[in-house]
């Protein structure tokens, strides 16, 4: 048998009572990448038994929500849970049969430890793994002690890199283009549980920074917004149209990105906003690299994002920036939404757009 014990994740110190603390909003979060990462590894119990204590309930329905199952309470994996409890709880399994127990401490540390004879200290949102033919005292082997902390970091191996594109988003193209613009596309349904890390965004700003521009002039500027910071996201949000609005308040970062219109005194920069969106091209292709997507916005008022932030004369608010994760719980979005993230992209075919000798001349090497 393999026999999975969770402790539950990080609780509120004060409710109603014992019974009623619930997963503090970090608490959540935690147990949601670390069910993530246990769907990653395979992990499929065929009963997920959880105490009926809130804080453990609520563990065990994020993970068997990951892994596509339903909870049993069971009261006996509440206080006082012991191997006699486990044993009775296993009893009609079969022999390779795989079940899950989310409860609390010391219970869960020291069913472990008496199981494998190893004395081990579980964390709140912890997992150990246990391989035995029976749930008997020093009958089982520890397989895996996985700290909070270990979940995180599998979280982020696992999504630092380029999220393939679903199908329908994939270009229906002939020609080979490099993979990180094959499965580029604007999403609305972003994970607003997943911050950005200040790294990974400083590379993203970087690499706006290294873009190419007029004369070296750099006329790009972004006011940024972190979701962590609801007092300017909320501001920075205020900047958007309704309809915009509706999805992008869920992503991780906002931005305003703006480019001065003048090489320099009375002397227009013609080319302020091609400069501004190759800059943006390339955060939008550092972002993805990072597993990050990237839905830039035309739908804004400008004047409002010049008088809130003080944006001089000179400069233009050219677009504003929505950056995340792609989510996979997309409740929050209305289904006008989520249609916009399930529908094929389309594109006009590329003799419309390069001609060669004069405009409107298909170029014959198209062909
Ligand atoms: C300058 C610019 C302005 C845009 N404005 C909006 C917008 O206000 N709202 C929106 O939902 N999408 C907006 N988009 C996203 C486009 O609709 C999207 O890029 C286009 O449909 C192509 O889809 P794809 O990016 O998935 O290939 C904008 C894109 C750009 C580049």
């Amino acid at each position: 048998m393999r026999l999975y014990f969770v402790r539950h994740g990080i609780a509120e110190d004060l409710a109603s009572s014992d019974f009623a603390r619930a997963l503090t909003p970090r608490g959540k979060r935690r147990v949601k990448t670390s069910a993530t990462v246990m769907q990653a590894l395979g992990i499929q119990p065929q009963r997920i038994y959880s105490s009926p204590r809130l804080r453990a309930r609520q563990t065990a329905d994020i993970i068997a929500q990951a892994l596509g199952m339903d909870v049993d309470l069971a009261e006996s994996v509440n206080f006082g849970f012991d191997l006699a409890d486990a044993r009775r709880l296993s009893d009609d399994c079969d022999a390779d049969a795989e079940i899950m127990f989310v409860g609390h401490n010391p219970d869960m540390s020291e069913i472990v430890s008496e199981l494998t004879g190893v004395t081990v200290s579980m964390k709140k949102g912890g997992l150990a793994r246990v391989d035995a033919d029976a749930a008997e005292a020093d009958a089982g082997e520890l397989v895996w002690l996985i700290a909070p902390k270990v979940f995180d970091a599998l979280a982020e191996s696992e999504q630092t890199g380029l999220i393939p594109a679903p199908a329908q988003k994939l270009p229906d193209t002939i020609a080979g283009m490099h993979e990180l613009i094959h499965h580029r596309w604007s999403p609305v349904g972003f994970d607003r549980e997943r911050p950005i890390k200040r790294k990974t965004l400083l590379g993203i700003l970087e690499a706006a920074r290294w873009a190419a521009s007029s004369s070296n002039l750099q006329p790009w500027r972004f006011i940024v917004a972190r979701r962590e910071d609801e007092v300017e996201f909320a501001r920075l949000l205020s900047v958007l149209r309704e309809g915009n609005i509706a999805w992008a308040q869920h992503a991780a970062v906002l931005m305003v990105a703006c480019s001065r219109k003048f090489r320099k005194e009375n002397v227009p920069n013609r080319h302020a906003g091609h400069d501004l969106g190759l800059a943006v091209g390339q955060m939008v292709l550092q972002a993805l690299s990072q597993g990050i997507y990237v839905h830039q916005m035309g739908g804004f008022f400008p004047d409002k994002a010049r008088q809130l932030y003080a944006i001089p004369d000179d400069f233009e608010p050219y677009t504003c920036i929505a950056f995340g994760y792609r989510g996979s719980e997309l409740g929050h979005l209305a289904d006008a939404q989520l249609g916009r993230d399930a529908a094929a992209r389309e594109r006009q075919p590329l003799d419309e757009m390069v001609f060669a000798g004069g405009w409107a001349q298909v170029a014959d090497f198209l062909d």
